[in-house]
């Protein structure tokens, strides 16, 4: 049985989740009625979401091809969701490592289930608050040895963190990987204080949880530390896949930001 009943057990059913909203609005079906009447509260005020999903997940694949063909063959990621819907071990050649990890332990033992017969993917438990509980995993030990030439996902989860876990974060990976090693992210840039479109969407986050923290680009600039920007740079996610979507026009208009954005950095 691959049904959200299977893990009814583990899962909260009376709180949507992140997670699984992302899925629904994804178009999956890894998701609790629940989580779909948020989802449906959420498009109310934030039509743009579906959009915004897709554009994180194109990103995701936009950058993990240009990096698996510069000769990257392991790909740690943080806050991955499912490894389903075009994620990293499905866009990359045979032999490359992966190792997912996500908060939501719904999110994980489904996760483990899709990838058991995989040689080389994982799938970890771990708060990207706390990258070096995946870092200094013997899951990863048993699996890279003594590799550290790596790109590490940031992808869609450093508005779910305070500026100090972003810190902490850049800082940790940073010092575990290896000179020529790349990170990805993307963030929303947003004021810290938004109009109310916004901090209606905030506060549906919140009641699930999952509080949001913007941020402008200035400040991630800051957050980012030892990790150098590599070229195009901090870019819009519409450019980086080339396609022009609803979503800039709504984050100029009611966040009172440039809209979401992404980047390489380099070790
Ligand atoms: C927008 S999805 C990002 C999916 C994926 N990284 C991508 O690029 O398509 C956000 C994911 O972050 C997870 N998440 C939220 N807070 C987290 C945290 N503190 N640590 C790890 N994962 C978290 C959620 O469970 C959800 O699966």
């Amino acid at each position: 049985m691959n049904s959200p009943e299977r893990f009814s057990s583990i899962a909260d059913a009376n709180t949507p989740n992140a997670g699984r909203i992302y899925d629904y609005l994804l178009g999956g079906n890894h998701n609790f009625e629940i989580d779909r009447i948020a989802a449906e509260g959420l498009l109310k005020v934030a039509p743009f979401m579906p959009n915004l999903f897709k554009l994180i997940r194109w990103f995701l694949g936009e950058v993990v091809r240009r990096l698996s063909n510069e000769g990257y063959m392991i790909f740690i990621d943080f806050a991955s969701g499912l490894p389903t819907v075009d994620h990293i071990h499905q866009i990359t050649p045979e032999g490359t490592k992966v190792v997912y990890s996500d908060i939501d332990p719904v999110v994980v033992a489904y996760a483990k289930e899709i990838i058991k017969d995989l040689q080389n993917v994982r799938y970890l438990h771990c708060d990207a608050a706390k990258p070096e509980e995946v870092l200094d995993s013997p899951v990863v030990r048993e699996l890279l040895g003594d590799d550290r030439k790596v790109v590490i996902g940031f992808n869609g989860i450093a508005y779910f963190l305070p500026d100090d876990a972003v810190k902490h974060f850049m800082e940790t990976t940073f010092q575990w990987v290896g000179k020529g090693s790349r990170l990805f992210f993307c963030d929303a840039d947003a004021t810290s204080a938004p109009p109310e479109k916004a901090r209606k969407i905030m506060e549906i986050y919140k009641n699930m949880n999952q509080p949001l923290f913007p941020r402008s680009r200035e400040t991630m600039k800051k957050l980012i530390g030892p990790w150098e920007v590599e070229e195009p740079g901090f870019k819009l996610l519409e450019e980086w896949v080339d396609i022009k979507t609803n979503v800039t026009d709504y984050v100029q208009k009611e966040w009172e930001g440039q809209g979401f954005y992404g980047a390489i950095l380099k070790k």
